[in-house]
């Protein structure tokens, strides 16, 4: 029998890749539904949780945008929740999986990034990233936590493929820089992954494609896979690499889906 899972934030760009990807392995899913259970009441939280049955609960939900008119619940949304759901699966024997970010190292650190590094951002998103981290280990030692890298999806806004079509139609074309090394992963890789992760042992994974190529790189290949017209210029003026490696994540390379020549 395979586990009821329980997915909030399934409206998202990554949720709207792995609910029909686990509905379709025959995985009973319910999606978190804000206007029904309040995400401040702890009380209305767990007695949801209990009456869907979940036996493992996905916890992508987060305010992902660097707008600050859009921020305004975000220590709520990114910290509180998924502390009060590490609690509550805690308290009653679920799975509990946090999906959190390659965002939670700061611009002050270089990768790639191997598990031994302490992540250190202190603000924003990748803070509260790095602090909810913190407290859902704290709340539920058990609890699986995967990093991810940047996702290249065609549904969904928070995406590279989103950012590049913006900045194309913002500016007539798209400056990558050669010294920029993202994280980054095919959204329909990371939800293979994310599947397995139900076997994994409790701990922080690092998940990301991302072996050897900067963004103006990925742009370059991308534009030719997706037949986008865009402009890529290249630049050296943003030097930062942000790659992970975890050793037990086998997920695709980039490569796999890419022409690099
Ligand atoms: N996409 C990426 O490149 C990327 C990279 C690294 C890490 N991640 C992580 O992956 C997870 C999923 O990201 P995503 O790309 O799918 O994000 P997304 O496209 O921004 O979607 C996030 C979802 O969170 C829920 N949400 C948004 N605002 C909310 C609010 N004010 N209160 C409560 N819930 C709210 C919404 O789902 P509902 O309407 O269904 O509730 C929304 O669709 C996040 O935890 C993110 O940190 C993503």
């Amino acid at each position: 029998m395979k586990p009821n899972i329980l997915i909030t934030g399934a409206s998202g760009t990554v949720g709207q890749y792995l609910l029909p990807f686990l509905s379709q392995k025959a995985y009973p899913c319910i999606a978190w539904d804000r206007n029904k259970t309040s995400i401040s009441n702890y009380e209305s939280m767990e007695k949801f949780v209990l009456s869907s049955h979940a036996e493992v609960v996905i916890h992508l939900a987060a305010i992902t945008s660097f707008k600050e008119s859009l921020r305004k619940n975000a220590w709520q949304v990114n910290y509180e929740w998924p502390s009060e759901l590490a609690w509550i699966c805690r308290t009653h024997s679920i799975k509990f999986i946090f999906i959190s970010s390659a965002m939670v190292f700061s611009q002050q650190q270089n990768g790639p990034f191997t598990l031994d590094m302490k992540p250190n951002e202190q603000h924003g998103y990748g803070g509260e990233k790095r602090q909810a981290e913190e407290r859902v280990i704290s709340q539920n030692p058990q609890s699986v936590i995967l990093r991810l890298g940047w996702q290249i999806a065609e549904k969904g806004t928070n995406s590279m493929l989103h950012y590049l079509d913006f900045r194309m139609n913002e500016n007539g074309k798209i400056m990558a820089s050669t010294q920029l090394f993202p994280a980054c992963s095919f959204v329909t890789d990371t939800v293979k992954i994310i599947e397995k992760s139900f076997d994994f042992e409790a701990g922080i994974y690092q998940l990301d494609s991302n072996k050897e190529w900067s963004l103006f790189h990925i742009a370059k290949a991308l534009s030719g896979k997706f037949n986008k017209n865009w402009l890529i210029e290249a630049s050296d003026k943003y030097h930062y690499d942000q790659r992970m490696i975890d050793e037990r994540i086998n997920i695709n390379p980039l490569s796999f889906h890419l022409d690099f020549s």
